[in-house]
């Protein structure tokens, strides 16, 4: 085979293994990393609920009905989604340059770092410091509920 024909069969393969990486990293949504500052605050904030909340910390919230589903569903889109993204993933349109990453709802391991009560109280006094505000003052208790169940039916989702 000649030089210039291994070359160009060299440049074919490096082009082929080139669009292959690009063809993947566009499939995987991942989320963004949380640095250490974020690591730290929310280790701090889940003491914090553990010391609130005793042996209610890791209490179960019961399964959704269909209509808080569909109710947070509802308003998702218009209070959460900005931040967290319209699926979930916390790549919403303002995410980017806030003070912390939004949370992503669709990842099963940021899911799994505070328990279901702890999420439901993050929602509804927010996290100090950061721009995820607490909500209790501006939606009803029924409403942060069914956004929480909402939320948890994203974990696993792509
Ligand atoms: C202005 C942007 C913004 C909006 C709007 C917002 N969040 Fe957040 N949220 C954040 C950020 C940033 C964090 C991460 C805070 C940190 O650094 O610890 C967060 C964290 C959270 C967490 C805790 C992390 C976890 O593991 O679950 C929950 C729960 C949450 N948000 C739910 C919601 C819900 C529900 C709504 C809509 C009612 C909402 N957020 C609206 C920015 C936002």
């Amino acid at each position: 085979m000649s030089n210039a024909r291994k070359d160009n069969i060299c440049l074919y393969i490096m082009l082929l293994l080139f669009g292959l990486l690009m063809i993947l990293s566009a499939c995987t949504t991942e989320s963004k990393p949380i640095d250490p500052t974020q690591q730290q605050r929310m280790s701090e904030l889940r003491k914090r609920f553990k010391n609130e909340l005793g042996e209610k910390y890791d209490l179960s919230i019961p399964a959704a009905t269909a209509a808080q589903l569909k109710r947070g569903a509802e308003l998702y889109p218009q209070v959460c989604a900005s931040c967290h993204g319209g699926r979930g993933d916390g790549l919403g349109k303002i995410s980017e340059g806030l003070a912390g990453n939004p949370t992503s709802f669709t990842d099963p391991e940021q899911a799994a770092f505070f328990s279901e009560r702890a999420r439901l109280g993050i929602i509804r006094k927010g996290v100090p410091g950061t721009p995820m505000m607490g909500w209790q003052n501006v939606l009803t208790e029924e409403d942060i509920q069914a956004l929480y169940c909402y939320i948890r039916s994203l974990i696993g989702q792509k």
